[in-house]
């Protein structure tokens, strides 16, 4: 049996918490800095689905994986700069023991947390961790905290109709997606480690009743807080409000520094900062093209980071009605109903907190709640890359052409060739530049640019390009790219996850290997048929 000691007898447990990792001796000033065993867990003990009540977390020990195991794939970034560890240790066994569910932390209690959600619009009531445990948190050398979670590992009391696992395939995408959203420099929960096992798994891939036998994968992710607002609304919707004063309290404390703990408008100032900060979010994933595809209210964070990758996709053809998840016939999620949809998402949140708020303070909430479409525009037209502007985004749409390629191109076009109209060597442009009104919109930004060079001494146009190629990546993990890692990685060769994992790190700099691969071309015919597969 997995099952271990258990060191608080009393219903009254712990948030999470191996003290350290086995791979590394603990610091001293570590000793001692438990975090507050603050919240009750479920006191149900077993491994049954269930409803679950008056409690954040329900005790839940990872299933390991059966072997062979695999480690398909280690963030470097995340082992040696999120968990001080040495790369070094990936090559034992332990490690992907550790990393997959087979072994625990020393002092790692594994939790399931209880959620609820809004899902396509609909209260869902209960949800929660289904296949994914907290392992406990770590605090680096850096003096940031991160909770540990193991994606895929198996059954909890919260899997309804699941069966705890996690394929390959969307395994590889949120290894790959989340470390580089993170390297885009957008607020994301991390991948540290990505083990593949000969488990096999069943699964209906385009939910058409073929059904298929897959692998099972386990995904070592990481994030600040793994609290959503789904989080909140379960206590909030079941009355359990002493613990939703509690959780909130907890989250406050711990992640919302700048908000005062005593103050009695405190719960108002986490709510403005929340929708501030998702508007800003969401901003910056349609400023690279991201459509998340499942915002439902437990997939959207507290504290305003990525979490949950599944049906995301980065659109190419410039369409709003880019849609990732295939299924997703209504286009509820699709990329221009996306901030929308996360204004649906604050309005929940709003919901979940009245029972906390004054009538006063309810009403201030709902003014701040209008806010964030304008903030979302806001900071929208700040990201809006340099140099264009709506007019530019109506030509892109009207000639559909790629919306990371145009940016790109564009950026690193000289003064000289967008003079000349030489796009010989921008596939992107060229779809732009075939339409009626694009030669009136050029001759507007070169003139706006020759207004800014005489104001500015040094090479305005070098300048120009520098600073656009700083943020208009040259590469993204478009779904065909992610696609040919897969069908590799199905056969065991995670050559190509790799690749795209290292180019990934650096989408702003042009790499030799990356040019080889395609990935700044223009997309391979068969990138058209693709369908990202939703059953995860
Ligand atoms: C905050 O509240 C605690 C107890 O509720 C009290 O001891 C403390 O003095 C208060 N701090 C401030 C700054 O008001
Ligand atoms: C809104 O959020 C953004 C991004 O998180 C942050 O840079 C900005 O300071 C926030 N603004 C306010 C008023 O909190
Ligand atoms: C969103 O949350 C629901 C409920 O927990 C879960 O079933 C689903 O897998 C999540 N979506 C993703 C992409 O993880
Ligand atoms: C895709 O959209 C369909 C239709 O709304 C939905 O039933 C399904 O759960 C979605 N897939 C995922 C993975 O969220
Ligand atoms: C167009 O630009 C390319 C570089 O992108 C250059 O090699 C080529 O000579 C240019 N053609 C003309 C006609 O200026």
């Amino acid at each position: 049996s997995q099952r271990r000691d258990r060191r608080s007898t009393s219903g009254i447990a712990a948030t999470v918490g191996p003290p350290c990792l086995p791979w590394r001796e603990p610091r001293q000033e570590e000793e001692g800095r438990q975090r507050p065993r603050a919240f009750p867990i479920d006191q149900v003990r077993g491994n049954f689905i269930r409803s679950v009540t008056n409690c954040i977390f329900s005790e839940a020990f990872p299933t390991p994986l059966k072997g062979p195991l695999r480690l398909a794939a280690v963030s470097k970034d995340a082992l040696e700069g999120l968990l001080d560890l040495d790369v070094a240790v990936i090559v034992s066994d332990e490690f992907r023991q550790y990393v997959s569910g087979g072994k625990l932390f020393p002092g790692s209690e594994p939790l399931a947390h209880r959620y609820g959600g809004h899902q396509f619009g609909y209260w869902a009531g209960q949800l929660g961790d289904g296949r994914a445990h907290l392992l406990g948190h770590y605090t680096n050398r850096k003096g940031e905290t991160w909770e540990l979670q193991l994606k895929g590992s198996g059954k909890t009391p919260y899997s309804r109709s699941g069966d705890g696992r996690a394929v390959v395939r969307s395994s590889v995408r949120e290894f790959l997606c989340s470390e580089a959203m993170y390297f885009l420099g957008i607020p994301t929960s991390r991948a540290a480690s990505l083990v593949v096992s000969d488990e096999p798994v069943w699964r209906d891939q385009f939910y058409n009743g073929n059904v298929k036998t897959e692998r099972g994968a386990v995904v070592l992710r990481l994030a600040k807080s793994w609290f959503r607002i789904g989080s909140l609304e379960i206590l909030s919707q079941n009355g359990e409000l002493d613990l939703l004063r509690k959780l909130l309290n907890f989250v406050i404390a711990e992640h919302f520094p700048s908000i005062h703990s005593n103050k009695s408008d405190k719960y108002l100032a986490f709510y403005t900062s929340v929708v501030n900060d998702t508007a800003c979010l969401m901003a910056e994933w349609m400023s690279v093209g991201f459509a998340h595809g499942v915002c439902n209210t437990d997939n959207f964070s507290l504290l305003s980071v990525t979490i949950d990758y599944g049906p995301f996709g980065f659109m190419e053809a410039y369409d709003p009605d880019f849609v990732p998840n295939t299924s997703d016939d209504e286009g509820r999620y699709s990329i221009g109903a996306q901030a929308h949809a996360g204004l649906f998402n604050m309005e929940k949140l709003l919901d979940a907190l009245r029972p906390l708020l004054s009538a006063a303070q309810q009403e201030v909430a709902e003014m701040v709640l209008k806010t964030f479409l304008d903030i979302y525009q806001t900071s929208s037209r700040m990201l809006l890359k340099d140099g264009t502007c709506l007019r530019f985004i109506q030509l892109m749409e009207d000639t559909r052409a790629d919306f990371t390629m145009t940016f790109r191109q564009l950026s690193e076009a000289s003064a000289h060739q967008l003079r000349r109209r030489n796009f010989t060597q921008a596939w992107a442009l060229q779809d732009l530049a075939s339409h009626g009104r694009f030669s009136d919109w050029l001759n507007v930004y070169l003139l706006r640019l020759g207004r800014q060079a005489t104001h500015s001494r040094k090479d305005p146009h070098s300048d120009r390009q520098a600073r656009m190629k700083s943020v208009n990546p040259r590469y993204v993990l478009r779904n065909w790219m992610a696609e040919s890692a897969i069908r590799k990685a199905e056969r065991n060769d995670f050559s190509e996850v790799a690749l795209l994992h290292d180019i990934l790190r650096q989408p702003f700099l042009t790499q030799a290997s990356a040019e080889q691969a395609g990935y700044a071309d223009k997309p391979p015919w068969w990138a058209h048929q693709l369908k990202v597969s939703c059953s995860s």
